[in-house]
C-alpha cells in the first residue's frame, strides 16, 4: 500500500474538495478534522470512499500521531479560518492556528513526511500603500487582522524550519490562496463572492462596505488543484518557497463582483455604505505560480457565480442562510 497523504481540516470547504482531487489523482489520502463545523456527512461520505477519517483535534497530541503514522505529505488547512472568527476567541484561535501547527510541524519532522503544505493567505499583503500595483511574495506584508498576523507568523516558522539544522526533515511550501469561491461539499456563505451572490440571488438588499477596495479569488476547485499542483512539481521547485494562488487577470473590487453578480441577476439590490471594518486592500501577481509550476485556473469569478446560483436554484443547500454554511455564529 502507497503511504498516505494527510489532509488535515480535510472535510472543509477546500479540504472535502481537495481529498477528491488528490484520490483521483491516484493517492491514498488521509483526514484529520475536528467537524467543526457538523460535518458527519461529509466524514461518512469520505470514508464511504476509501479515505480514512481521523475525527479528532489538530490540538490533540495523540490524534496527530495517529494520523502522521507513515504520511508522506501532509496539507495543512485545519484552522480557525477568517477575521471574524479569530477576532471572537483569541485563545482558540492561537491555540489551533499557532501551537498546534508548531506542533504539527514538528512532529511531521520527527515521523518522517517528506512534504508539508501550509494554507496561507493574501491576506497577508492587508493593506497595501498602492493596491494597484500587483504585490508579489516577496512584496511586504501588512497583516490587518489577528488571522493574517498568526498566517504570516506561522509562514516564517515554517519557512525557518525548511533552512534550519533539519533541511533534510519535512519540506514545506506555502500557498496563499486568493479568497476562495465556488460550490463546495462543505458550502461556505461567509466568503465575499458566495455571499453577494446568495444576498441578490434571495432578494435581499446587499449593504457593501469599501467597494473600492482590491482582492484576488480563487475557485474552490482550482485552489485543491494548486496542492495537487505543489504535491506533485518536483522538490526542488517547491521545498521552502512560497507562491501566491490564483490568476492576476482575476483581482476585484467589490464593486466589480456587484457588478458581475449583476450581469446574471439584473433585480438585485445593492447599497453602499460606509463601514471602518476591514480595510483589507490588495491586489496580486500569481506570475510566480504559472511561471515555476505551470499552474492555471480554470474557472473565473463569473462563471463562479454562475455556478452557485445554479446550485441555489437547484436547491442543493436547503436553507442557504443555514448557520452551518459560516465560521462564525
Ligand atoms: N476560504 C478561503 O478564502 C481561504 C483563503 C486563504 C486561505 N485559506 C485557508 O485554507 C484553509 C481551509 O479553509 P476553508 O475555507 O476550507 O475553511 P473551513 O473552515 O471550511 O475548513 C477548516 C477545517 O478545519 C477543521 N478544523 C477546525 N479546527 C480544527 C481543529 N482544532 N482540529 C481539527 N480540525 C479542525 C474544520 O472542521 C474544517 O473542516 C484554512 O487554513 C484557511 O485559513 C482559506
Amino acid at each position: 500500500m502507497s503511504k498516505p497523504t494527510l489532509v488535515t481540516g480535510g472535510s472543509g470547504y477546500i479540504g472535502a474538495l481537495l481529498v477528491k482531487e488528490l484520490q483521483e489523482a491516484g493517492r491514498e489520502v488521509r483526514v484529520l478534522d475536528s467537524l467543526l463545523h457538523g460535518q458527519e456527512d461529509i466524514a461518512l461520505e469520505q470514508e464511504n470512499n476509501g479515505v480514512e477519517v481521523v475525527r479528532g483535534d489538530v490540538r490533540d497530541a495523540q490524534a496527530r500521531t495517529r494520523a502522521l503514522a507513515g504520511a508522506e505529505a501532509v496539507v495543512h488547512l485545519a484552522a480557525i479560518v477568517g477575521d471574524p472568527a479569530c477576532a471572537l476567541d483569541p485563545k482558540v484561535s492561537d491555540d489551533v492556528n499557532v501551537q498546534a501547527t508548531r506542533a504539527l510541524v514538528a512532529d511531521s519532522n520527527a515521523a518522517g513526511v517528506e512534504r508539508l503544505v501550509f494554507a496561507s493567505t493574501c491576506s497577508n499583503y492587508g493593506r497595501m500603500a498602492d493596491p494597484t500595483v500587483p504585490i508579489t511574495e516577496e512584496g511586504e506584508l501588512a497583516p490587518v487582522s489577528l488571522y493574517a498576523e498568526q498566517k504570516v507568523g506561522m509562514e516564517q516558522l515554517i519557512l525557518a524550519s525548511a533552512n534550519g539544522a533539519d533541511a533534510n526533515g519535512t519540506q514545506p511550501t506555502c500557498l496563499r490562496f486568493a479568497t476562495v469561491y465556488g460550490v463546495g461539499r462543505r458550502m461556505r456563505f461567509d466568503l465575499t463572492v458566495n455571499e453577494f451572490t446568495r444576498e441578490l440571488w434571495a432578494d435581499r438588499e446587499l449593504e457593501v462596505f469599501g467597494e473600492q477596495f482590491w482582492r484576488p479569488y480563487i475557485h474552490v476547485r482550482d485552489a485543491a488543484r494548486a496542492v495537487r499542483t505543489v504535491l506533485e512539481a518536483p522538490a526542488e521547485k517547491v521545498a521552502g518557497k512560497v507562491f501566491n494562488a490564483g490568476r492576476s487577470g482575476e483581482n476585484y473590487r467589490k464593486l466589480d463582483l456587484v457588478e458581475e453578480i449583476s450581469k446574471q441577476i439584473p433585480t438585485g439590490k445593492v447599497s453602499y455604505v460606509q463601514r471602518n471594518e476591514d480595510p483589507r486592500d490588495y491586489k496580486v501577481s500569481f506570475d510566480k505560480i504559472r511561471a515555476e509550476l505551470g499552474f492555471e485556473t480554470l474557472m473565473t469569478v463569473p462563471d463562479g457565480i454562475g455556478e452557485i446560483i445554479a446550485a441555489l436554484k437547484a436547491e442543493q443547500f436547503g436553507d442557504p442562510f443555514d448557520g452551518r454554511y459560516r465560521n462564525i455564529p
